[in-house]
């Protein structure tokens, strides 16, 4: 994310506050993930239980800018827990990029008297609070949230989970037909950036090959590996590509697996269905911890951080530490999806 310079001047290194907590402010932004609704509720409910007003901005950081924002209780926020999407919905705003929109942000929070802000996203999400509270000193706690799961700093993101377990469903249905038919499946699954989804799924529908961006295999490579599987009596196959910068990164794979094999690769891009749906219960357990973490640091007045999961324990990492951290997808597992395809 590229971000303009700031116009206000570098707030001062932060410390936890001592001032009793009176207004937080929520948001959802970036790419929607199943299971910011259950996030939203767990900050809602733990917020007020606590005596706080809580205020829902409506769209991301562009609902922020234009002030689009409504008082949130106990009560708006029922019957969402199973619900995919974000209620409060969300948008990449090129706007919260520039020093102007930014500006407008910090006036709308001022306005209002809200003295913490609750962002829920992805990783461009995450930088453009960074840079927000760097600039002004505002108080932010960040949820990390894409199906991405390339959010550094927390082992899991709200969202990987359910949209993980979508593909697998949709790539067991695309097996039945393959194996039938004795076919090659390439299936494209979402992760622009990062091969997490392809690889958790590319275990876990026992995939002949895994296309990650990480490490991205020659083609001839992959038309080696299949052709040599075939030779010894497979007669389906299914390998998962990772979208890529862009979708279609699938297609040209496909095409040489047609050459080489001599019968046509079939492919399957599964594009947004991985986004929609209801959140599996790791994602509400995920999601409801994170929420209820993050409006008991709001309320600590702890500093500007990100609330994550480690090892199955909650953390609290500083915003610009985590920031600086890497995710890494582990080779071994790319590794064991070849290994455990012969
Ligand atoms: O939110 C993450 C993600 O779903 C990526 O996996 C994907 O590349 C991208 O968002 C798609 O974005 P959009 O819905 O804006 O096309």
């Amino acid at each position: 994310m590229d971000i303009d310079s700031p116009v206000l001047a570098a707030a001062p290194e932060e410390t936890a506050d001592a001032t009793p907590l009176r207004r937080l402010g929520v948001l959802t932004a970036g790419g929607d993930a199943p299971g910011m609704n259950a996030a939203i509720r767990a900050v809602v409910r733990y917020a007020t239980l606590a005596g706080l007003e809580v205020t829902g901005f409506r769209r991301g950081y562009d609902g922020l800018i234009r002030d689009i924002a409504e008082p949130l209780s106990s009560r708006s926020v029922a019957n969402i827990i199973q619900r995919g999407g974000t209620f409060l919905e969300t948008s990449r705003s090129d706007e919260f990029r520039t020093a102007a929109g930014r500006g407008l942000a910090l006036r709308n929070l001022k306005r209002r008297a809200i003295e913490t802000l609750i962002v829920i996203g992805g990783e461009g999400t995450m930088k453009g609070a960074l840079q927000f509270a760097e600039e002004t000193g505002f108080r932010i706690q960040f949820i990390p949230a894409s199906i991405d799961n390339d959010i550094p700093g927390s082992e899991y993101a709200i969202g990987f989970d359910t949209a993980v377990n979508t593909a697998l469903e949709a790539i067991d249905r695309i097996r039945d037909t393959a194996f039938a038919y004795e076919r090659v499946f390439c299936v494209e699954v979402m992760g622009r950036d990062s091969g997490f989804i392809a690889l958790d799924v590319a275990i876990g529908v026992g995939a002949a090959a895994v296309v990650v961006p990480e490490f991205p295999p020659p083609i001839n490579e992959i038309c080696n590996r299949l052709e040599e599987s075939h030779r010894r009596g497979k007669r389906s196959s299914i390998v998962v590509v990772s979208e890529g910068p862009r979708t279609g990164g699938v297609l040209p794979i496909a095409d040489a697996l047609t050459k080489r094999l001599g019968s046509q690769a079939r492919v399957v891009v599964l594009g947004h269905i991985q986004r929609g749906g209801a959140p599996t219960v790791r994602d509400r357990l995920l999601a409801s911890r994170l929420g209820a973490a993050a409006a008991q640091a709001a309320i600590e007045g702890a500093p500007t951080s990100l609330i994550g999961e480690e090892r199955g324990d909650i953390i609290r990492v500083p915003l610009r530490e985590a920031s600086e951290r890497r995710r890494q997808l582990n080779p071994e597992l790319v590794e064991l999806v070849h290994k455990l395809s012969t």
